[in-house]
């Protein structure tokens, strides 16, 4: 994870989207047709566009006021148990027309293009019923039909329990379990699946039968697990073949051992840490130190993580983290492709890949976590083709 395999004073040549060669100038210019366009990146660091492999980035409104709730004492568990928090977000994505939740999510996008993401992961999990669910992932796929951005969708029915069901949590489980996973899979509208397991949440029983169901069903599994409280999340994951297990931030050493054992890549999201005024962010070094394959996250979402910015949380990973810029950097872009199953396609700047890449206006990339706080992409690729510019 230290070793970017950086090329000074580099070029790429970029045919039909893919990146054709990477190298230095004088041996890409061989492959010059009469057509190839030029860009200068006038000695600015290019790096792979970063891949945000956990957000939420498809819901409306926003929750400003319980924001300022919180700073007035307010515990974000307090909240969510006062009927705030995930249900707030639910009532009003449920409220929402398609037309209007795409229109925000575009707004969404639009962000993630102008901070140098060019692939993200986005989960539902603020409709939490069949109907509403399906609209959300109908949504994330019009998202990366029609913006730049690509988007890789996730089923997270088991994110909260409707108010439908607030007296038969079972019921909500049974209704994911035969209803919603099989028209989710049947539709083919999600690649992974994700649970809540969490206290108050979903329970380590009720998480196995949704990410057992999921997997017989042919999607991939994710985990939001040990965040609020330790209650095995970590072991879930390896238990049930889980690519990840994300957030993390109560695991312990028998956690990060059940991951190494089962293979499975742990995503952690300081963003939401920092925007809940916690100090107590997932033992990242450690996880690197064990040999997993860590991968940095936003978690935009309108409750515990308001920010698209991966700059930001490559700028939290190294002050809060102790990781250094280049380990953040691979957490950001080649592990998070692989936690995507998105390895060969995207992630790092090779001949074959995609060529989704961004300019920073900066000389060195350690400058991105360094200078904190502003916005330093000068310009974003997709496909080769330009989809943010600074100017
Ligand atoms: O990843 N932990 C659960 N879900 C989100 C928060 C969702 C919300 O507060 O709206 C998270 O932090
Ligand atoms: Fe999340």
């Amino acid at each position: 994870m230290r070793e970017l395999g950086i090329i000074e004073k580099g070029a790429l040549l970029v045919e039909d989207g893919r990146i054709a060669q990477i190298g230095p100038p004088d041996e890409i210019s061989k492959g010059f047709k009469k057509e190839t366009e030029m860009v200068d990146a006038g000695g600015r660091a290019v790096l792979p566009g970063f891949v945000d492999a956990h957000t939420h980035a498809v819901f409306a409104g926003n929750r400003i006021d319980e924001f300022e709730q919180r700073l007035s004492g307010s515990s974000y568990q307090e909240i969510a148990a006062a009927g705030g928090g995930i249900k707030r977000t639910v009532a009003l994505t449920r409220d929402a027309s398609e037309a209007e939740l795409l229109k925000q999510a575009k707004k969404h996008a639009n962000w993630f293009l102008s901070c140098g993401t060019t692939t993200v992961e986005a989960k539902s999990g603020y409709g939490l019923s069949l109907e509403s669910e399906l609209k959300i992932l109908r949504t994330i796929k019009r998202l990366g039909e029609e913006t730049p951005l690509k988007c890789v969708p996730t089923f997270l029915g088991a994110h909260a329990f409707p108010k439908e069901f607030t007296d038969d949590h079972d019921g909500y489980v049974l209704e994911i379990i035969e209803s919603m996973l099989p028209a989710v899979a049947e539709q083919n509208l999600a690649e992974f699946c994700d649970v809540f397991c969490e206290h108050g949440y979903f329970g380590y029983e009720q998480s196995r039968e949704v990410l057992n169901r999921a997997r017989a069903l042919g999607l991939g599994l994710r985990i939001h697990a040990d965040q609020l409280s330790n209650n095995g999340g970590a072991s879930l994951a390896a238990e049930t073949g889980a690519i990840t297990a994300d957030h993390l931030e109560k695991v312990d050493d028998v956690g990060i051992a059940a991951l190494l054992a089962g293979r499975v890549q742990p995503v952690v999201l300081p963003g939401s840490v920092y925007a809940l005024g916690w100090n107590k962010y997932p033992p990242a070094k450690e996880m690197i130190d064990a040999g997993l394959a860590l991968v940095l996250a936003t978690d935009f979402n309108p409750g515990s993580s308001p920010t698209p910015s991966m700059p930001m949380i490559l700028s939290l990973a190294c002050t809060q983290m102790q990781l250094l810029p280049a380990e953040a950097v691979s957490a950001a872009t080649i592990n998070a492709a692989y936690s995507l199953k998105r390895g060969h396609e995207i992630g790092s700047l090779e001949p074959g890949k995609a060529a989704d890449f961004t300019i920073f206006d900066c000389e060195d990339y350690r400058e991105i976590p360094y200078y904190f706080g502003l916005p330093k992409v000068w310009k974003t690729f997709v496909n080769g083709k330009v989809a943010f510019d600074c100017a």
